[in-house]
């Protein structure tokens, strides 16, 4: 049986097919390269160019999986959390495929479907409950997940995502955007501990703005001083990404603590970084809890969580969608 999987939620057109969890296509395009020069994402140039791309890149994609449309047996699409614009162009899509092949049409939250991705291509076996932590640039959370339909909230950001302090202290450095990519190349571990900057952890919640201020204050006061130079900023930011990720490491393992589960599993575009695999391999090892990380082909955005997803949903679940389907909420 074949699942299409279809993400718009930002600034990726992603159309992916799956059989179970073994994904035979996915085509993404993205539209970062018009909004870099605004250091972040414009929802009109990105709902602008999903109107440009979905049809070719939904053909592409059942073109290389191989199959026809009428193939298709559910089709699921990413109905929130995102830009209210965008995630409508996926959504109508979507709708039109449900009518006209007369296939169900599930929506998929996005964050549980980055919840999914480390099951992408695996025969792991599901047992829950497990933590699920989605760190991306939009959010910062923490699931208590007792199954993909049955997923809690237990801690989350109070105030920017995690991937946004990232992106904001990168443009404050002028390193470019997305700036945890840029952060993850310049890191070096002999400075990790330069410069001494606390993440706070409120029980099992999150703050990254107090962070970030930091960096920007201790930046005007280098400044000023003139010491900002090549070396000092990759000492800064280094200290910076060790903070960051030792605060995701060390609530994520508090919330499976708390919960006692045994199992973390980890989504979202901030766990392609480097610093942030080494420590939970420590992390893995010296908890004995196991740690679940997408391949980085599936840490950001991209519609074959959504299809996988989809796919578990609709038929180990039984869940069945509907026409009414509305962005947001
Ligand atoms: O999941 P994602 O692609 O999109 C959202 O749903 O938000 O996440 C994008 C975020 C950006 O903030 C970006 O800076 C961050 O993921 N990111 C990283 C790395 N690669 C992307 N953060 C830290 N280290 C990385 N290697
Ligand atoms: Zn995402």
């Amino acid at each position: 049986m074949f699942v299409l999987g279809i993400e718009t939620s930002c600034d990726e057109t992603s159309c992916s097919v799956v059989r179970d969890r073994k994904v035979l296509s996915q085509v993404t395009v993205s539209s970062l390269k018009y909004h870099k020069q605004y250091g972040g994402i414009i929802p009109e140039i990105a709902t602008r160019n999903h109107l440009r791309f979905i049809d070719k890149v939904y053909n592409l994609a059942l073109k290389q999986a191989g199959i026809k449309s009428f193939q298709i047996k559910a089709v699921g699409v990413t109905h929130k959390p995102g830009l209210i614009g965008a995630l409508l162009v996926g959504i109508n899509f979507a709708k039109a495929l449900s009518l006209g092949l007369d296939i169900p049409l599930l929506g998929i939250d996005h964050l549980h479907a980055h919840c999914f991705a480390p099951f992408l291509n695996t025969r792991k076996r599901f047992s829950f409950p497990f933590i699920g932590m989605v760190i991306s640039g939009g959010h910062t959370e923490l699931f208590l997940v007792k199954d993909f339909d049955d997923l809690r909230v237990v801690g989350k950001t109070r105030d920017d995502a995690c991937g946004e302090c990232f992106d904001k202290v990168a443009r404050a450095f002028g390193l470019g955007y997305p700036g945890g990519v840029y952060i993850d190349k310049i890191y070096k571990e002999k400075y990790k501990n330069s410069f001494s900057f606390t993440c706070p952890r409120i029980g099992l919640d999150f703050s990254f703005s107090g962070i970030k201020t930091a960096l920007v204050y201790k930046k005007m006061e280098l400044e000023k001083k003139g010491l900002l130079n090549r070396k000092t900023t990759v000492k800064i930011i280094s200290s910076f990404q060790e903070s960051v990720v030792n605060t995701l490491v060390d609530n994520a393992f508090a919330a499976a603590s708390e919960y006692k589960a045994k199992k973390i599993v980890f989504g979202g575009g901030v766990t392609a970084n480097n610093r942030l695999r080494r420590l939970l391999a420590e992390a893995e090892k010296k908890h004995k809890i196991k740690v679940f990380l997408p391949e980085k082909e599936y840490t950001g955005d991209n519609a074959a969580m959504v299809a996988g997803l989809t796919f578990y949903l609709y038929n180990n679940k039984g869940h069945k969608g509907s026409l009414s389907l509305k962005a947001g909420g």
